[in-house]
């Protein structure tokens, strides 16, 4: 079995996967929305903190599986740097303690590999991930061929719900209370501009958007903050339609896949269900409670690199906050 650890944001998880079958034996997750909700967003020291509280608690429910332990895996990059440490160095101490190897997990393959929680892996995939700190497109072929073809040049699809929540006073994370938010209100409200259409190039950007937004909040009342976000998640998703469009022109998609916490999004969903349509392209999705950050699809990576032997020694595994695919 191998033991996961995820700590690169606000979510505290372990988990125990069995490597022979890939199967999720044990999965716990503490959540610290309510502790960052008051600052309309992660708090980065606050973080680090509540993870060295919860993190030992969930290993203490772990105890019973320590003695059939083969590695034990961790994300270390990208994430933020004073949180991610959090789990490396929790993940240092249990290698020396059982003299297990050790597993550093890239969290934007966990997103990937969260399609395949308990399922087989089915590549080649195009795999649009939106989560709070990326917005990309990537190949995806194996483990070790992955390109992104489209990223974005400042915010993410998700920060950006979050900032509009954080707007309008609504907490954090705002993804779920701007898509509840919006389905009352008129998407087509405001004529907020979808970023990037008078370029070609295969890229996305929130800020300009985010900008508009906080106009229309400025000069609005609440009784306008439902068609604000209907509007705003309207255009928010355009933004990726369009440039989706563009890309499956040249490069028609067979399998595609929706990845990471804002992939629970359901106008993203049904969008992309209908641009994927007349490529007859089939649509994977993970389930709800694997979208956002978890340990289970960092252990379901692990296991793949278990099997081909892709350990860290405690010297060389390091922290990399701003890693990139
Ligand atoms: O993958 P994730 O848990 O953490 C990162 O790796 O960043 O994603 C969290 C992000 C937050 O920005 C949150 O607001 C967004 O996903 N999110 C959503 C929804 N649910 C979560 N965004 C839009 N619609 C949602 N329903
Ligand atoms: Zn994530």
């Amino acid at each position: 079995m191998i033991l996961s650890i995820e700590s690169s944001c606000d979510d505290s998880a372990i988990a125990i996967t069995e490597i022979s079958t890939c199967r999720l034996l044990f999965h716990k997750k503490i959540s610290q929305e309510l502790e960052h909700s008051a600052y309309g967003g992660v708090v980065p020291e606050l973080a680090a903190r509540l993870h060295a509280e919860a993190l030992p608690k969930i290993l203490e429910e772990c105890k019973p599986y320590f003695d059939k332990l083969k590695a034990v895996a961790v994300t270390s990059s990208p994430g933020l740097a004073v949180t991610l440490i959090e789990g490396v160095t929790m993940a240092k101490a249990i290698s020396v303690a059982l003299s297990i190897p050790l597993i550093g997990v890239n969290h934007l393959i966990g997103h990937i590999y969260s399609l395949f929680i308990e399922k087989e892996t089915q590549f080649p995939l195009t795999v649009l991930l939106v989560s709070g700190g990326h917005t990309q497109v990537m190949e995806v072929e194996s483990l070790h061929k992955i390109t992104t073809v489209a990223k974005s040049m400042d915010d993410s699809f998700g920060e950006s719900f979050d900032k509009v929540a954080k707007m309008m006073g609504l907490g954090y994370p705002g993804g779920p209370l701007i898509e509840k938010l919006a389905m009352d209100g008129d998407r087509k409200k405001y004529n907020f501009t979808i970023p990037l259409m008078q370029t070609p190039k295969l890229a996305f950007s929130y800020s300009g958007l985010k900008n508009a937004v906080r106009l229309a909040v400025e000069n609005g009342t609440k009784e306008d903050y439902k068609d604000i976000a209907a509007s705003f998640e309207h255009v928010a998703t355009a933004h990726i339609i369009h440039k989706l469009k563009k890309y499956f022109a040249i490069t028609p998609p067979k399998n595609f896949a929706i990845v990471g916490g804002a992939s629970a999004n359901l106008y993203l969903r049904s969008q992309i269900e209908t641009l994927l349509k007349p490529h007859a392209a089939s649509l994977l999705l993970s389930e709800l409670k694997y979208c956002s950050d978890n340990a289970a699809m960092i252990g379901r990576v692990a296991v793949e690199m278990y099997n081909q032997e892709m350990f860290s020694s405690l010297d060389t595994l390091d922290i990399t906050p701003r890693s990139q695919l």
